[in-house]
């Protein structure tokens, strides 16, 4: 994997042996171990096919004490193991960085219950994150959480990334809306904090932890969530500006003139659109005869159609009268505000067809959001395709590099200058994909030295041996601050 070369295999981890296999097979039954090579060759790739694992194990556990006995005989024996959801990650933490065990949470996938009273669903962690909006849908409600890959990711895994997407504008991140979790920790242990409850302040709220954790902490087997209503009314626009100042500028006025019914602001810039356009099977052009520098997809969330809909109207013809829009599209049924969303969720799909990625995901400033993007491009010149997108009204920017391959030498020219600039303008390196195995030497961008020694404390602690997902999210201990 790029990046695998400064990374050594730690050498306090057991090499994995036939008496180790058995005793899974003791645990899980022939069908939940898998040791052919073809079949471990999904679960040892990311999905960029950028990060490449030697796993010679696939695990798949159906209940919480099956993953408590792996990890109880992982944790005497000192077998590294990878927890692994949809494998939908994108900074190469879901595969093994050498022959870790993989341990994937597909089979997990029960809902355990829903409360209508207070929108509260409890269920397993390999529980698809589309087919928990399904049911949810069906009984008057939605996940507080959407992004691109709904279709393969699962709760499991958004909870260890702490994913954000493209509702979290409106509904806010997973550290509110996830009121309970099961966790089984590195030694066995099974932490019971699947709580249902809206508040409660009884000691160190410690589920909080494991959010974004990475799966260096513990595993998540259930997660208890709090879930919004499904509300009647869905508007969709896609909108062209001419440039970054009047998205921004748009931005401010739909938050001071749509005021609640906002429920997303994404934006891509003209670069990401023809990406999609080129590469993304059955998406249209939304505004064909508009060739403006940034796109906007703005959605509308409320409970009454023609209320929301005046709103909305009101605010487009002021942003068109301010010429801070030059021409737009309000989607006039599902098909029209599905096709709008396609091309905003299958930009990440278009870059892995247009080439070898590379993605930072920043959180910056809104008013210095797309200054990297035209930096980069300018310092690459010819050498990359430079694109912008991301989730706007967040202030979060997916700064996406494509060349032909991976490439050492173009890596050189990218990093450490990203994470630089937004270093110096105390942005953070990782808004919503966690730090995985492709960045955590760059943890000091964003974290004070005090900071990272607090958490590799809290790392020691929960998984003494070291064994939950090796060399990803903390720097080693022999590696101090690149930059303090
Ligand atoms: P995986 O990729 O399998 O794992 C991710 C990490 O979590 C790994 O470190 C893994 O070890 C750990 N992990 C997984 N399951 C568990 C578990 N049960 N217990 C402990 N650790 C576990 N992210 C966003 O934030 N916003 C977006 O808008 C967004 N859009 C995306 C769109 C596309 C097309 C793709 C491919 C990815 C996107 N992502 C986005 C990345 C995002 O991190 C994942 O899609 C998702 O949250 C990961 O879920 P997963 O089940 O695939 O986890
Ligand atoms: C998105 O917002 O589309 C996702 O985070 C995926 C990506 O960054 O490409
Ligand atoms: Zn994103």
């Amino acid at each position: 994997a790029p990046g695998d070369s400064q990374v050594c295999r730690d050498k306090r981890f057991a090499e994995l042996k036939d008496a180790d296999i058995v005793h899974f097979r003791q645990i899980l039954g022939d069908k939940g171990v898998t040791v052919d090579s073809d079949d471990l060759e999904w679960a040892n790739t990311d999905w960029m096919h950028k990060y490449h694992g030697h796993s010679q194990l696939l695990l798949r556990p159906q209940t919480t004490q099956q993953v408590s006995e792996i990890l109880q005989y992982c944790h005497a024996g000192r077998l590294a193991v990878t927890p692994q959801g949809g494998n939908t990650g994108l900074v190469g933490g879901s595969v093994p960085v050498f022959d870790e065990v993989i341990l994937n949470l597909g089979g997990m996938n029960k809902i355990l219950s829903f409360d209508e009273a207070s929108g509260t669903l409890v269920c397993e962690a390999g529980c698809i994150l589309e087919s928990l909006d399904n049911y949810l849908k069906s009984r008057g409600h939605i996940m507080p959480l959407d992004l691109g890959a709904k279709g393969s990711c699962q709760i499991g895994g958004n909870v260890s990334t702490n994913a954000g997407g493209l509702r979290l504008l409106r509904y806010g991140s997973l550290h509110g809306n996830v009121l309970g979790l099961e966790v089984v920790l590195a030694d066995g242990t099974i932490l019971d904090l699947l709580g249902t409850l809206r508040k409660d302040n009884t000691g160190y709220d410690l589920k909080q932890i494991f959010i974004g954790a990475e799966g260096t902490l513990g595993v998540v087997t259930k997660v208890s969530i709090l879930t919004p209503p499904k509300l009647a009314s869905v508007n969709v626009a896609f909108l062209a500006c001419e440039d970054y100042v009047s998205c921004q500028k748009t931005f401010t006025e739909a938050k001071q003139q749509l005021g609640e019914i906002l429920s997303a602001f994404e934006f891509l810039d003209r670069h990401s659109l023809e990406l999609v356009l080129k590469h993304h099977d059955g998406t249209r052009d939304p505004l064909p005869d508009s060739k403006e520098s940034f796109y906007l997809v703005v959605e509308t969330t409320g409970s009454n159609e023609s209320h929301d809909k005046e709103k909305l109207e009101e605010f487009l013809q002021s942003a068109m009268e301010k010429e801070l829009i030059k021409d737009g599209a309000v989607a006039q049924d599902i098909t029209q505000a599905d096709s709008f969303w396609k091309v905003r969720e299958g930009i990440a799909e278009a870059t892995i067809k247009a080439g070898a990625v590379y993605k930072y995901d920043l959180s910056l400033p809104l008013k210095d959001l797309y200054n990297l993007v035209e930096d980069m491009r300018e310092r690459l010149s010819d050498s990359a395709t430079v694109i912008g997108y991301g989730h706007m009204g967040d202030g979060n920017l997916h700064l996406n590099i494509i060349a032909p391959k991976y490439d050492d030498k173009l890596v050189a020219q990218i990093e450490p200058y990203v994470y630089e600039q937004t270093a110096a303008v105390k942005g953070s390196v990782s808004a919503e994909h966690g730090l995985g195995f492709m960045k955590p030497k760059a943890i000091y961008y964003s974290k004070p030295p005090a900071a990272v020694q607090v958490m590799k404390g809290f790392k020691d602690l929960m998984d003494p041996h070291g064994i939950l997902n090796p060399y990803k999210v903390l720097p080693s201990l022999r590696e101090s601050s690149a930059i303090s």
